[in-house]
């Protein structure tokens, strides 16, 4: 098999709809990165995601909805949800609630919950109201690699696995959604740092979160939460994650390493490392924008190994999520 790439016609966006609906995968784009889609109501086709991703059957999906009517139709909401729903949605934001029994197990891993969000992508909501019916769809790579943040990107990862992928251009905001565990509205719990920020969500809230995301950093590969992995997000390339890329390092890093800065240095002080950044000028966005667009094409390179910058402290919002792909893109095997 290999993937074709639609542009993003009338024509084409009817065509990739009948194909959800006989049950093939396609993969779509969204504001924070492509999605690996599949009817959320055909069990049969979930199934086909995780062995598309080479995902573990343990590691459950989300469920993209047009909004809160449709996410009714899969979990329990509560005030909470509401309130959170209303607050960012359609957007970054994934919120973990009791399931509904019309969702099937191959969706939640069997679990008493669903994770559901609503994707502020115009494309993706085009394709949801065409569908009429939720979409399940992980990130549209291989598992435990760096996801996709445009259609060639999806195809040099999945492109032998899956028949179709919608090139929507780069996605606007570059990592994942934040996942926020409702179950108990009375204590909320960050399961993923994301574009939206846990202040954010607590002043919305109107109480402090449980971070779960930073509880699970000890030395184990055994998710705490499902799919909150040690190690995830990795490059092919060895990734060694620094406060900052200092002069003696890039001096140090000769030949075979490439070296991403959080910020576009004023002066390289390296010429014979392979030079990257995150960000022109500096603001958060811009570097989770491009972060997972410089991991992949420092892979192209096939170099030895990669220095990295962390966010640094006081970065902006999205310098949370920045690190903590950092730190499990870093972690050993
Ligand atoms: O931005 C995003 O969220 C992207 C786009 C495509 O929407 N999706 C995404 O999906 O990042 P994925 O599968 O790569 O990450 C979803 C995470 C996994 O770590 C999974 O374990 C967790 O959400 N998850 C899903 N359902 C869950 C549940 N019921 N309870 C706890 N965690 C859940
Ligand atoms: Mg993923």
């Amino acid at each position: 098999m290999t993937a074709q790439i639609y542009a993003p016609t009338q024509a084409n966006l009817h065509r990739l709809v009948a194909a959800l609906h006989e049950g093939d995968l396609v993969a779509l784009p969204t504001e924070t990165v492509y999605g690996l889609a599949a009817n959320a109501f055909d069990a049969r086709a979930c199934q086909k995601i995780f062995r598309a991703k080479g995902r573990p059957k343990a590691d459950p999906l989300i469920v993209h909805v047009l909004g809160l009517q449709q996410a009714a139709l899969v979990a329990e909401l509560n005030p909470a949800a509401r309130q959170l729903a209303r607050a960012f949605w359609p957007g970054p934001l994934t919120m973990v609630l009791p399931k509904k029994s019309v969702v099937p197990d191959a969706v939640t891993s069997g679990l008493s919950s669903v994770a559901v969000r609503a994707p502020a992508h115009s494309l993706f909501q085009k394709i949801l109201r065409m569908a009429g019916r939720p979409l399940a769809a992980p990130s549209a790579n291989r598992f435990g690699c760096v996801s996709p943040t445009t259609a060639e990107h999806v195809q040099e990862g999945l492109g032998r696995q899956i028949p179709h992928i919608l090139d929507g251009g780069s996605c606007q905001m570059g990592v994942e959604s934040t996942i926020v565990d409702l179950r108990d509205p009375d204590r909320p719990r960050l399961l993923r740092p994301g574009v939206i920020s846990a202040a954010q969500l607590e002043t919305v809230l109107g109480k402090p979160l449980v971070d779960i995301a930073r509880a699970s950093q000890p030395a184990s590969d055994s998710p705490i939460a499902p799919g909150m992995m040690k190690r995830h997000y990795s490059p092919k390339t060895e990734l060694h994650l620094v406060r900052r890329i200092t002069a003696r390092l890039a001096r140090e890093a000769d030949r075979g390493v490439a070296l991403l800065y959080y910020r576009k240095p004023a002066n390289p002080s390296s010429t014979k490392g392979r030079i990257f950044w995150m960000s022109s000028d500096g603001s958060s966005r811009t570097a989770a924008r491009r972060l997972y667009a410089a991991l992949h094409a420092i892979d192209r390179l096939s170099l030895r190994c990669l220095y990295v910058e962390a966010a640094p402290a006081g970065a902006g919002p999205e310098a949370a999520a920045i690190n903590d792909r950092l730190r499990r893109a870093a972690a050993r095997r």
